[in-house]
């Protein structure tokens, strides 16, 4: 047996959390593999997944035996502690979707690059979230690296899909891309992405965060969310969710206003609007795959990663905690706005 811990949040009201302290049998099943959860990063991504978690399914990704309460999802890196697969022995180090809990059992299927969980609650959730990297087997893996790693990897794939498909449709006729919650990492990645790509960068912020989203030096104007933006034709990507916020742009821009596309909903309120068209990843990646082949696809998102990693550690310092309280408290941190976008949060488990 093993003493393990699980944090829970209500799915009704997910400021109320509970760390759930366990003993746990250590006994494998065919083909499983015992996980201890290392550490992992926690941004409002994570805050989505609570939102939107009986939409998506997010919930049933780490399904837990209590009531009306659920598991978060977070990206980060686990040690295997024991094993029934020989190519994954113990010792091995994998990186993917983990739960806010110190230890996952997963069934693995082993791929080219580590395994996939072939759990029975996973089978019908998206392909993506079910496969693990081992890092010895990841080219894009760097030891030295692991914070921004965990932090945003997750992130950065959707940044750089975006931008691409922006590029791909030569931005819709547009040559100004309006961004939402400018000061978020998907959508400063996607900044970064876009640059030298011909258009004009215009973020939109808190008042609050508008120091910091200047200081990033990514966008060509950072103006707070009350300011009116020039009429141009534009490209909206909105990852606020601002249901006020798209209303406003769609009447002072009109016609000019060529396409809105949802990325994201840091405001936390899910709203479905005709006007707008969801982003979704995997279609772009499909098609890049095909355009490009899998190893052209790994080689352009890798030189894109490298460029935005040898920046990123500059624009926001790292915060590290540990241990499940110090993991509820920067979730309710997170969950409330209170972090500071300067700063990023990692927890070691
Ligand atoms: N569709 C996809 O594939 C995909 C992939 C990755 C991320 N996303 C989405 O992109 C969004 C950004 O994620 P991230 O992890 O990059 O975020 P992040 O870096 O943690 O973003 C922090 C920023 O979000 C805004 N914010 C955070 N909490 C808030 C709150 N309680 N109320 C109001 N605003 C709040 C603030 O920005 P401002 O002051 O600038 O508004 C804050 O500076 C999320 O909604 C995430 O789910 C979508």
């Amino acid at each position: 047996m093993i003493s393990g811990w699980t944090a829970v949040v209500d799915r009704g009201d997910l400021t109320k959390t509970e760390v759930l302290h366990d003993e746990r049998s250590t006994e494998l099943g065919d083909c499983e593999i015992l996980l201890r959860v290392s550490h992992v990063g926690l941004t409002a991504n994570n805050v989505t997944y609570g939102v939107i978690g009986d939409l998506i399914g997010y919930w049933k990704f780490f399904p837990v035996d209590a009531e009306g309460r659920g598991v978060i999802p977070v990206w980060g890196f686990a040690d295997v502690v024991d094993s029934t697969l020989d190519a994954i022995p113990t010792g091995t180090r994998v990186y993917g979707y983990l739960p806010m809990a110190s230890h996952l059992v997963v069934r693995a299927k082993l791929t080219s690059s580590g395994f996939v969980d072939t759990a029975d609650h996973r089978a019908e959730l998206p392909a993506v979230y079910n496969s693990y990297l081992v890092t010895s087997q990841d080219p894009a893996y760097d030891p030295e690296q692991e914070d921004l790693q965990v932090l945003y990897r997750p992130l950065f794939m959707t940044s750089f899909l975006l931008a691409d498909q922006l590029a791909d449709n030569d931005f819709h006729g547009a040559r100004t891309v309006v961004l939402s919650s400018a000061s978020s990492k998907t959508a400063f990645g996607t900044a970064q992405c876009l640059r030298g790509s011909g258009v004009r960068l215009v973020g939109l912020t808190s008042p609050r965060n508008v120091a910091f989203t200047e200081s990033l030096g990514l966008y060509d104007t950072v103006l707070p969310y009350d300011a009116q933006v020039d009429v141009e034709p534009s490209v909206y990507l909105d990852f606020s969710g601002s249901a006020d916020l798209r209303s406003a742009l769609h009447d002072r821009l009109g016609s000019s206003l060529v396409k809105d596309i949802s990325i994201g909903l840091t405001q936390q309120k899910a709203s479905a609007d005709p006007r707008s068209e969801f982003f979704f990843a995997p279609e772009q990646l499909r098609k890049r795959t095909t355009d490009w082949g899998p190893d052209g696809f790994a080689q352009r998102f890798g030189t894109a990663w490298r460029a935005f990693t040898a920046q990123a550690g500059d624009w926001v310092g790292i915060a590290h905690h540990s241990g499940p309280d110090e993991l509820v408290e920067v979730w309710q941190a997170v969950l409330a706005g209170k972090a500071n976008p300067n700063t990023a949060d990692v927890i070691t488990f």
